[in-house]
């Protein structure tokens, strides 16, 4: 019997288990060949051998049992192990991403000049020389039109070198009144440094209807710019020379940091340019099929860069190209 408790502590499976049932208590097994041999014993050992044999039988039975329940505990403790979820190790995470910061300053400008009643306009970035410069006033002769700024694909077909062409493209196809603005991608032939890059991006916009004047230019930028770089936000107009405005004027911003005193950002200045704009010029509105006499407008184009840079004070224009994860993640 002490054998038999020794060997059932060896058995690791249920299947073990049974197996050692059989061996002892089955048909065959030890114990039971050992209560068929009664019938051989004599008549005052019958009573004490069957009365031992049955204690054993119990016994047996008992401790198969008991190690039956202790297995099955020990599974079930293996099987949770095996189980557990570890909830202290981190989620899978989406990475969502952000929108880049030149994004997210044209969307805010679409915004303004859409709350303004102005509608979206496109065209194209491999444009014809003529979209690009003749139709807005610029001679053969302007120095924009030097090769070295312009990179040419054949003699008429270029990368628009800035938005102004659509100006020509929706006035040709749309009679007044117009309101439009086209955000765009434009290409000059410039190296690239802190300040430049051959691919930048512009907000052209044009107005054109009756009655249209500077002071309606000037309105219009005012809101343009406290609704970008904050109520405080001032504009000044400095004379200047486009060939399909008259008059021209580039635009400045107080500057953003110092808010006009003078500082580093806006190199003691206290002023920060960020758009060309003026009157459309009136060759221009003919060439485009709208007459001069009945007709005005202003156009401005905005440079988007300079305006994300302001809006979020970014000192290097190459960081906006450059894709680094670190200095996009930042503008949520
Ligand atoms: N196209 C000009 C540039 O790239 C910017 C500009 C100036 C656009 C005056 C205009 C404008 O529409 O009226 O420098």
């Amino acid at each position: 019997m002490r054998l038999a408790a020794e060997e059932l502590k060896g058995m690791k499976t249920m299947n073990d288990l049974d197996k050692f049932r059989v061996k002892y208590l089955g048909k065959k097994g030890e114990l039971t060949l050992v209560l068929r041999g009664m019938g051989r014993l004599s008549p005052e050992e019958r009573p004490v051998i069957g009365k031992l044999a049955n204690e054993v039988r119990t016994s047996i039975e008992d401790n198969i049992e008991n190690r039956m329940k202790q297995l099955a505990r020990e599974e079930q403790v293996q099987r949770l192990e095996k189980e557990v979820i570890d909830i202290s190790m981190p989620g899978k995470r989406k990475n969502l991403g952000t929108k880049h910061p030149l994004s997210i300053v044209v969307d805010e400008i679409k915004e303004v000049f859409i709350g303004m009643g102005y509608k979206i306009a496109e065209g194209p970035e491999v444009e014809l020389d003529y979209y690009n410069f003749e139709a807005l006033n610029t001679p053969p002769d302007h120095p924009a039109r030097d090769v070295q700024d312009t990179f040419y694909i054949t003699e008429k077909i270029l990368l628009r070198t800035q938005t102004s062409p659509v100006q020509a493209r929706v006035m040709e196809k749309q009679k007044p009144p117009i309101k439009i603005i086209c955000p765009g991608r434009v290409y000059r032939s410039d190296e690239v440094d802190a300040t430049h890059s051959p691919v930048f991006h512009q907000v052209e916009g044009l107005v054109v209807d009756k009655g249209v004047t500077m002071g309606d230019l000037i309105g219009t930028l005012k809101e343009f710019a406290k609704a970008l770089f904050g109520e405080k936000t001032e504009i000044r107009l400095r004379p200047h020379h486009f060939p399909f405005t008259e008059p021209s004027a580039e635009v400045d911003v107080s500057c953003w940091t110092c808010g006009g005193i003078g500082c580093r950002v806006c190199k003691g200045e206290g002023w920060i340019e960020i758009l060309g704009a003026g009157m459309v010029h009136p060759k221009v509105l003919k060439m485009c099929g709208i007459d001069p006499e009945v007709y005005s407008g202003f156009a401005f184009g905005i440079g988007a860069e300079r305006t994300a840079q302001g809006r979020f004070n970014i000192d290097d224009m190459r960081l906006l190209y450059e894709n680094d994860i670190r200095f996009l993640r930042q503008f949520k």
